[in-house]
């Protein structure tokens, strides 16, 4: 037996133990829910239902609607652990298992989790569409967020005295050259195919490149590449909180590593604390909350569902390395797209070169079709189209027909179902002849 086989077998392993009953876990930011909308002052104000929905983490919400859920781990060649959440079939349409059903393996953006494709629930969210439709869906969930915050020998939790705590020092590039990898080989194990489509939000989209240009053989597994709101090149981003890092990317991670802040935007206290001032239904303020998501997310009055708001503060932020964050800020500052700038000295060691190696798009020869909109900071047109032009194999540039449609609206928008989820299924369909 190979490495390898032995490998996914003791991950199968991991599996059964995990899937058993053990559903019973709570949301990221359910302790601070629970004590401002359940118990604390905004008790009363939004329904029992939402509430709990809030509190329930992925695989519970998924259980609540009456959907199949599996539980699945990954681990990476470096000894992370990733939570993969599997809907392998829909629940009116398409409802018995299946293994003809084409894969899709959707992967979450910066600071989110699986639960960006089911917090809007059945008939609306990503996941519920697409297992209707037909599809075995698997959701992915990067190292350090709140699914797989979890190493074989590393504990993220550990604060040394000097340095920085090793399961904390990666960004975006490991995601994509590391975890995508082990996500892919775990699923094509399980299910026996020989490839996949896959379905990338944002950083989604950025870790997927990465795959494509620096492991180039896992494009092979590649049926077709979706791209919502793709992010390589941020040199004309227009949002402005990543706007004004982003000169100070490097010195951002210097402190860090001084102060000890490794991870960031988990279970965080103000973004709670954002949610219970100014994001309740009744509130006059809500307004101000509404604006504070566009601000991170883009516009998308049209398109937003405030009484959702603390539905999605419960599940988001999940959680990051700091240095994802750097590693983004770096691209904006200088519009490259190339590897982690650890500082020419470093650089020096770590790839024999004063500057970090571009990441050659070219190499990137799965099928890609990107869906933009018009209006995303962090996707703007003209990064798009330089994204376009280098990729090894597009295929099709689909501009999302929605005039504010934003970066949050292709996993939140009220409307993402019919002006986004349906024309993707439409192209995996002719794909797999369907
Ligand atoms: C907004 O969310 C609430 C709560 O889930 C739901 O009742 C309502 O129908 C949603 N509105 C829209 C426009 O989707």
């Amino acid at each position: 037996m190979c490495k390898a086989d032995v490998l996914v077998v003791s991950v199968v392993a991991i599996v059964c133990a995990s899937v058993a009953p053990g559903l019973a876990r709570r949301s990221p930011n359910a302790d601070l829910i629970e004590e401002y909308y359940v118990k604390g002052p905004e008790a009363g104000r939004y329904s029992n239902n939402l509430l709990e929905d809030a509190m329930l983490d992925v695989p519970g919400l998924i259980a609540k609607y009456g959907y199949p859920i599996e539980i699945h781990n990954a681990i990476t060649e470096d000894g992370y652990i990733l939570e993969l959440h599997r809907i392998p079939h829909g629940r009116d349409e398409n409802n018995v298992p299946d293994p003809r059903k084409p894969v899709v393996l959707v992967q979450h953006g910066l600071c989110s989790s699986s639960a960006d494709f089911v917090v809007m629930g059945p008939g609306t969210a990503l996941a519920y569409v697409f297992a209707e439709a037909g599809f075995d869906v698997w959701l992915g969930n990067a190292r350090g967020n709140y699914y797989s915050r979890r190493h074989l020998t590393l504990d993220p939790d550990y604060k040394p005295d000097t340095g920085r705590n090793d399961f904390w020092t990666f960004s975006w590039e490991e995601i994509g050259s590391k975890d995508l990898p082990a996500m892919i080989d775990y699923i094509l194990a399980i299910t026996g195919k020989p490839g996949l489509h896959y379905v990338g939000h944002s950083q989604g989209t950025t870790v997927f490149f990465v795959m494509g240009s620096l492991r180039p053989e896992y494009n092979n597994k590649i049926i077709s590449m979706q791209a919502y709101a793709p992010v390589a090149y941020m040199e004309h981003n227009t949002n402005p909180i990543l706007g004004a890092l982003a000169p100070y990317a490097n010195s951002i991670e210097v402190l860090a590593s001084i102060f000890g802040i490794d991870e960031i935007l988990s279970k965080s206290p103000f973004y709670a604390w954002i949610g219970n001032k100014f994001c309740s239904d009744e509130a006059i303020s809500q307004i101000v909350c509404s604006h504070l998501l566009f601000l991170i997310g883009g516009r998308s009055e049209e398109l937003h569902n405030a009484t959702m708001l603390p539905l999605k503060l419960a599940h988001t932020p999940a959680g990051i390395s700091l240095r994802q964050l750097a590693h983004y800020g770096q691209h904006i500052h200088k519009g490259y797209f190339r590897r982690y700038n650890y500082g020419p000295i470093s650089n020096l060691i770590v790839y024999g070169s004063f500057q970090p190696p571009l990441i050659d798009l070219s190499l990137v020869t799965a099928p890609v079709f990107l869906h933009y909109a018009e209006v995303d900071p962090f996707a703007a047109l003209p990064d798009v189209d330089r994204l376009w032009r280098e990729l090894g194999r597009p295929i099709q540039k689909i501009l999302v027909p929605h005039r504010t449609f934003s970066h949050v609206d292709f996993m939140w928008g009220t409307e993402a179902k019919s002006l986004l989820y349906d024309k993707t299924i439409n192209i995996l369909r002719s794909i797999e002849d369907l």
